[in-house]
């Protein structure tokens, strides 16, 4: 099987799996698990936050952080294609009662001007715009980097006007490695700030938020509220751990091999959003196949893709080397040419 359907779908290692079973455990929710601990103390250093905590999933994370950063009847602008606002089941208006302000955004990424227009529009009868959510990458445009200085423009504007910043950093490690701006640059300006372990790190589950110690303590209480406190947590804490030593430096891997895909894809004729790092959305109808036609197709020759809008997706990350990839091009072409 090439399972391209998505980076969460990668199945631990043999290494990673002796991590797990070595890590010393203590009960998490009494704050004596020393793995989770551990693990939370280097993605704080890592990040340039106080402090940061383990939580199970980067939906909860999302969750959490536009919940500390806000009150209810507060809006938050973010992307209109943002995970937030397309994948998580409105969490954040049931958990946080607050309103979304999408911006339509090119790649992903929105400019000083959009913010400052909509801001322009307040008046005593709008409710207050509290917090600004950034995603990097972009999944749903495609596994996009936002730009270093559009990236800084935006955070000092929303600065500028006392706006809260959560970045949604699910993927933030491609943008590490694909920019070469380090993390602590990215998160310098976020209020919060998340990485997933379970995506291209390879982790079987969790994601850390960081922030100032304050923040942080917030988080616990909505962590506890929502259920997020753990026990033995440190045996997921210790292939996190595993991941960040040994996974980081690899993703360039995953994002070379999406774009020779995309260079076959191009070849082929279909229509392509050239990939920043592991994501490659494209579409096959300039080929003559319907994209839901070529996903079953491929699913019978043992390729697995998904459909997301109205494009074709497929995700590179640890379980996928240049074999897969060429065998998945051998695949398509099989499909375009029958
Ligand atoms: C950009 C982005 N944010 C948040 C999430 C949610 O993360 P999790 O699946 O760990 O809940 C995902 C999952 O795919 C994502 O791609």
């Amino acid at each position: 099987m090439i399972n391209l359907y998505s980076d969460t779908q990668t199945v631990p290692t043999e290494s990673m799996r002796k991590a797990i079973a070595q890590a010393e455990v203590g009960d998490e929710h009494s704050r004596s698990d020393p793995t989770t601990l551990l693990l939370e103390n280097k993605v704080a250093e890592l990040l340039g936050k106080e402090e940061a905590v383990f939580l199970p999933s980067g939906t909860m994370c999302n969750l959490i952080g536009v919940a500390i950063n806000t009150s209810p009847g507060d809006v938050v602008m973010l992307e209109s294609n943002g995970h937030i606002l397309r994948s998580e089941t409105g969490g954040p208006a049931i958990v946080s009662s607050v309103l979304t302000d999408p911006i339509d955004g090119e790649r992903g990424q929105f400019t000083v001007p959009q913010i400052e227009q909509r801001l322009d529009q307040t008046s005593r009868y709008r409710p207050p715009t509290s917090l600004i959510c950034l995603e990097q990458t972009h999944n749903f445009a495609g596994g996009t980097v936002w730009p270093i200085e559009l990236w800084e423009d935006v955070c000092s504007f929303a600065k500028s006007k006392k706006l809260r910043i959560h970045v949604d950093g699910a993927r933030l490690l491609n943008a590490v490695v694909a920019s070469g701006v380090d993390a602590e640059t990215w998160a310098t300006q976020a209020d919060t700030i998340w990485i997933d372990f379970s995506k291209g790190l390879g982790a079987p589950m969790g994601a850390c938020i960081a922030g100032s110690a304050e923040d942080i303590d917030k988080a616990w209480l909505w962590k506890h509220r929502l259920g997020g406190a753990m026990r033995q947590s440190g045996l997921m804490a210790a292939a996190a751990i595993y991941a960040l030593d040994e996974n980081i430096e690899r993703l360039k891997d995953d994002h070379e091999r999406a774009k020779n895909l995309a260079e076959a894809l191009k070849e082929l004729g279909a229509e392509v959003v050239e990939p920043e790092t592991n994501i490659i959305f494209f579409d096959m109808t300039p080929c003559g196949k319907r994209n839901n036609e070529v996903i079953e197709e491929l699913s019978k020759k043992d390729v697995l893709m998904s459909e997301i809008g109205n494009q074709i997706r497929a995700v590179t990350h640890l379980d996928i080397d240049d074999t897969d990839i060429e065998s998945a091009i051998k695949a398509i072409n099989q499909v375009v040419n029958t």
